[in-house]
């Protein structure tokens, strides 16, 4: 019972001095407050700016700063103000600033209030990129939509960057999109047309159609962009025709050309047509050292090739007439797999003493005005025969060399044939023209030349081509149609006699005149 008792008052006891101290406490938290939520602070705040204003029940306490982060804070009197400027990008943990005071009263306990700060984010600082220039070499023939480089800019507000490319319409290179400055090839470069490419890479931090007001910072770099020649492209001879097969270039060469003569050996370099041996690589920059080969053709060892000049000697004379064909091969020192070949042909001609002659130096011709093409140069005014050119070749003993062609120089109006003839090609209106043909041994290569003056006549006995008969057809026309005529004579008088040795009969007398009239009909059927 008593034992009960002692507990009971111990008890009450101890609730008393909780009390006691509860209510110490809620005193000592009552004397000083502040705000339990965290404040917010926009960084780059101005010097003095108010944190918290902490409440004090009476004006007679002391506050102490008890932690104080990046040394930022400060106490004027009840104030937490900022004693400098924040800066999140700096800041170890800008989200969560805590900052301590303690607050003395004499003859109560000290207490701690804890502000809790959070810094906001403002953008105030510029993005920038790490170079104010970059150089690039990028391959020529890199394929569309390959990354070239990807160049960021960097801002400490690390938000969204927003990116463009200066001159927007550069057709070889664009952005991947705005936000992602990866440069992609737009458009197959080739070096022949573009070498290099400067560019402007624009950043800045808010997009672009931003309202006014709002504060924006920018920065730019330049992008030069060298264009690399590769080794895409063979050695070309030269002179060569340009042709572009989709985005490829080749150049093609008609070969060459040459004469030597039979059973000679000439002397230094073979004088080529259109001109010596060259090639050169058609990547234009590299300009690729090559070499030059025989491959085909030269299996008697007739010629030889200078690998460097492409020059070609001979070694020894040719002992059979007629066209040489060779293959040549000119390729990369560097890189053999780029080569390309052309044909040499060299023909071989025969020794001749005398060149081709034609009969007269000068000749005289006659067309008329109405001729058209076709129609042959005529040889007289006054018959209708045809003009012939004939040249002789006194190597040959009947002077006919089978190896002379014959060519019209400096004329549009006429052609010749191989025979000597000459055709006209357009109606001529002009009163006369002058020519100059020519007899070439294509198996030497002389030549011989005549003047040819062609004058124009008026046109006589016009005449139709539908009504055209000539004299000879209208003769032979005659000729049958007498035949015909006696032969029907003659079948008629055959079948009166015989009628007259019978007794007469009205009705095959018809039948005689129903044949003979057909017969003629015929006759003159054919005749048309
Ligand atoms: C300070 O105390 C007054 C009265 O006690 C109260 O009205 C006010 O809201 C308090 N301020 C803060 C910041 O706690
Ligand atoms: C404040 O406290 C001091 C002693 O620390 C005392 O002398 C003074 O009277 C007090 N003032 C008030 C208003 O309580
Ligand atoms: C506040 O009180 C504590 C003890 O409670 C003491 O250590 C400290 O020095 C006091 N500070 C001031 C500024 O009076
Ligand atoms: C930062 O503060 C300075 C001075 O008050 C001011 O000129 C500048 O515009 C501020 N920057 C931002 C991003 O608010
Ligand atoms: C390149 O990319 C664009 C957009 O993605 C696409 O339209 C185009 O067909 C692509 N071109 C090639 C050659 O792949
Ligand atoms: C990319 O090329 C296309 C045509 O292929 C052209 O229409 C477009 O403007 C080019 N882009 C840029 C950014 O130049
Ligand atoms: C071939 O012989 C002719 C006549 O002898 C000479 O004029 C010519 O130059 C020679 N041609 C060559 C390629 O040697
Ligand atoms: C190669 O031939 C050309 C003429 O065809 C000549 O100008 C050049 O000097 C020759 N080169 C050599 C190395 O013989
Ligand atoms: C002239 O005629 C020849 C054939 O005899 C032919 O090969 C040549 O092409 C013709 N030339 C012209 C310009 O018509």
């Amino acid at each position: 019972m008593e034992r009960k008792y002692k507990l009971k008052s111990l008890n009450t006891a101890v609730s008393c001095i909780l009390a006691f101290l509860l209510h110490k406490f809620c005193h000592a938290e009552k004397i000083c407050s502040v705000p339990s939520e965290p404040v917010t602070i926009k960084e780059n705040n101005t010097i003095d700016a108010l944190v918290v204003r902490i409440n004090t029940t009476t004006k007679n306490v002391t506050l102490t700063l008890t932690e104080n982060p990046d040394n930022a804070f400060d106490l004027r009197g009840f104030d937490l103000i900022l004693k400098k400027r924040l800066d999140f990008e700096t800041l170890l943990n800008p989200e969560e600033l805590t900052v301590q005071i303690r607050c003395n009263k004499t003859g109560s306990r000290s207490i701690t209030l804890t502000v809790l700060v959070q810094v906001e984010n403002i953008n105030d600082n510029p993005p920038l990129f790490a170079q104010s220039k970059y150089t690039l070499d990028v391959n020529e023939l890199t394929p569309v939509n390959t990354s070239v480089a990807q160049i960021e800019a960097k801002d400490d507000d690390s938000g969204v960057l927003y990116y463009a490319l200066e001159p927007a319409l550069n057709p070889y290179f664009r952005l991947e999109n705005m936000y992602k400055p990866n440069i992609l090839v737009n458009k197959t470069l080739d070096y022949d047309i573009v070498q290099q490419v400067t560019l402007t890479l624009y950043v800045q931090d808010t997009p672009p159609l931003s309202p006014p007001g709002q504060i924006t910072y920018k920065a730019t770099t330049t992008l030069i962009i060298n264009i690399k020649d590769i080794d895409n492209r063979p050695p070309w001879f030269q002179p060569c025709t340009r042709v572009n097969i989709g985005t490829a270039k080749i150049c093609l060469s008609v070969g060459y050309k040459g004469r030597v003569n039979l059973t000679e050996r000439q002397e230094g370099p073979l004088q080529l047509l259109p001109g010596p041996i060259y090639a050169r690589d058609g990547d234009k920059s590299r300009n690729e050292e090559i070499s030059y080969k025989i491959v085909r053709g030269n299996e008697d060892n007739i010629f030889q090739i200078d690998e460097n000049t492409g020059n070609i000697t001979m070694l020894k004379p040719a002992d059979i007439a007629g066209p040489i064909s060779l293959t040549v091969l000119a390729s990369q020192v560097s890189n053999r797999d780029q080569f390309a070949a052309t044909s040499v042909n060299i023909e071989v001609m025969k020794k001749s003493r005398n060149p081709p002659k034609f009969e007269r130096e000068r000749y005289e011709a006659y067309v008329y005005s109405n001729s058209g093409p076709e129609n042959m140069v005529l040889k007289d005014r006054t018959s209708n025969r045809p003009f012939r050119v004939r040249a002789r070749d006194d190597d040959f003993a009947n002077g006919i060399n089978p190896d002379i062609r014959y060519e019209v120089q400096y004329s549009s109006y006429v052609n010749i044939t191989t025979d000597g003839f000459v055709l006209l090609k357009k109606t001529v209106r002009t009163e006369s023209f002058a020519l100059q043909v020519r007899a070439v041994d294509v198996s030497t290569g002389e030549s011989g030349t005549a003047a040819l003056s062609v004058l124009v006549l008026p046109p006589v006995g016009v005449q139709s081509p539908s009504e055209g008969y000539r004299a000879g057809d209208m003769a032979l026309l005659g000729f049958i149609m007498a035949a015909l005529l006696v032969l029907c004579l003659i079948v008629i008088g055959y079948l009166i006699s015989r009628l007259k040795k019978r007794n007469p009969d009205t009705l095959k007398l018809s039948e005689v005149s129903i044949f003979s009239s057909s017969l003629l009909s015929r006759s003159m059927l054919a005749a048309n």
